[in-house]
């Protein structure tokens, strides 16, 4: 498909659609509580369908009334053996949270995916789950999708390190932690985005949080009974923030955006290369902060390094930040983020082959990327990889490109913002 957008600007006001990690976490949470929970502002991406098809064939009840569901928990020994492969399609975060639930189930289960998610590491779940008792297999050695799982009913505690900061991984091993009565903690190098210890505390689960290590306390059973309002996902806004930066003549007004700590490296990282940015009525909703955000042009953007601790709280929001680099003066070091390669796609790779195609000056290092700018973008061909994110990115980048950016595959942009290019179009004046 063909992007030229160059002498457009983006104009107006956007609720971008309702946070992926947050939309997850209530419909697998909410499927083993005792009680009925109502989540409004779901989000309906391929992705999080995926979570909510999982469920129900695992015997839970979920009701859709357009973007609000209804499950009706009935605690968490209440899930059936499914008659089939569990199949996830392209979420990383299905996956393994819901292999953490399984762990704890006392059946048999199979979980499978589309052909980039067979591709992604599942080790990383596999051993601690293995430690706490259950039994984890998967292609290449227990590695890749299709996972079988045979849950252990109850399992053992267990007191992990994850070798690098992952929510995934947190999750996975504090739900299953659910179903130990021993003690479970996890620490992790750096902190993660910390949704699933935000929304267990929500539906009364003990959770303490001691610096970089969260552990579970007595009470382990959601509660339910509770309503949820999922607020819009800054890593869905991250690309009209960035569009707006970068292009001559914008202002957008981003509503309702999830402002949670662990996810706002990327408001940090504007705000340091001199973007024109701020935060409009912060308030909070169901545990989580939340705010409007106010991006226009900002033509006299730097160059900034980014890399350590800063890396988890911007990690989907890299290839976007890294188009914006391309339009900074200086040179922008991304480092500490080898974990981009084992994303939706190696997103190392896609984006400094895509950004080089569009005439971007970016070197390729083993865990990040150095972008000098500022310069001029071309356009020419590039490839999506099958990436939601890329996808999304390289379509940004055709407001300043002199020619045509042309993508081999937008539909995978469906995986977490449907209504993405209609969006885009609505705020191009
Ligand atoms: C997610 C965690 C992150 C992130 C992913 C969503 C989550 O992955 O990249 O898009 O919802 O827990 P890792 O846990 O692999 O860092």
């Amino acid at each position: 498909m063909d992007f030229h957008f160059k002498g457009k600007s983006l104009k107006g006001e956007l609720r971008v659609p309702s946070d992926k990690s947050v939309s997850h976490r209530s419909v697998i949470i909410g499927s083993i509580s005792d009680g009925e929970v109502f989540v409004e502002n779901f989000l309906r991406s391929d992705d999080c369908l995926r979570t909510v098809s999982a469920f129900r064939s695992l015997g839970v009840e979920i009701e859709e009334e357009g973007s609000n569901l209804r499950i009706l928990g009935k605690g968490k020994h209440s899930l059936k053996e499914p008659f089939d492969v569990i199949d996830l399609g392209n979420s990383g975060t299905s996956i393994r949270l819901i292999s953490g639930v399984l762990a704890g189930q006392s059946f048999y289960s199979v979980l499978t995916g589309d052909k980039y998610l067979r591709r992604r590491p599942m080790d990383r779940i596999a051993i601690p789950l293995r430690m706490m008792g259950a039994t984890v297999l998967g292609r290449e050695g227990g590695k890749y999708p299709p996972l079988t799982i045979v849950g252990a009913g109850k399992l053992k505690g267990i007191a992990y390190r994850t070798p690098k900061a992952s929510a995934q991984v947190k999750s996975a091993v504090l739900l299953a932690g659910l179903y130990s009565d021993g003690p479970v903690s996890v620490t992790e190098p750096a902190k993660s985005r910390d949704h699933t210890e935000r929304m267990l505390k929500a539906f009364g689960v003990d959770v303490e949080v001691e610096g970089l290590t969260v552990k579970l306390g007595k009470n382990r059973d959601p509660k339910g009974d509770i309503n949820i309002t999922v607020p819009a996902d800054i890593s869905s806004a991250a690309f009209f923030m960035v569009g707006a930066a970068i292009t001559p003549g914008s202002e957008v007004l981003l509503k309702d955006v999830i402002l949670n700590p662990t996810r706002t490296g990327i408001l940090s990282v504007m705000e340091r290369m001199g973007a024109k940015i701020s935060v409009e009525n912060a308030r909070e909703e169901s545990g989580e902060p939340v705010g409007d955000l106010l991006v226009s042009y900002s033509p006299d953007l730097v160059s900034t390094e980014i890399s350590g601790e800063e890396i988890p709280t911007l990690i989907d929001e890299i290839p976007v930040i890294a188009l914006l680099a391309t339009q900074a003066e200086g040179e922008t070091v991304i480092r500490d983020a080898a974990e981009l390669r084992v994303k939706e796609s190696d997103r190392i790779k896609s984006t400094v082959e895509n950004l080089r195609r569009i005439g971007a000056d970016v070197e390729e290092l083993p865990d990040g990327m150095v972008i000098r700018g500022k310069t001029d973008l071309l356009g020419g061909k590039v490839s999506s990889y099958g990436d939601h994110r890329i996808a999304m990115t390289f379509v940004i980048a055709s407001l300043i490109t002199e020619s045509p950016v042309v993508i081999d595959d937008v539909e995978c942009i469906s995986t977490s913002y449907p209504g993405f290019l209609k969006d885009f179009r609505s705020l191009t004046k």
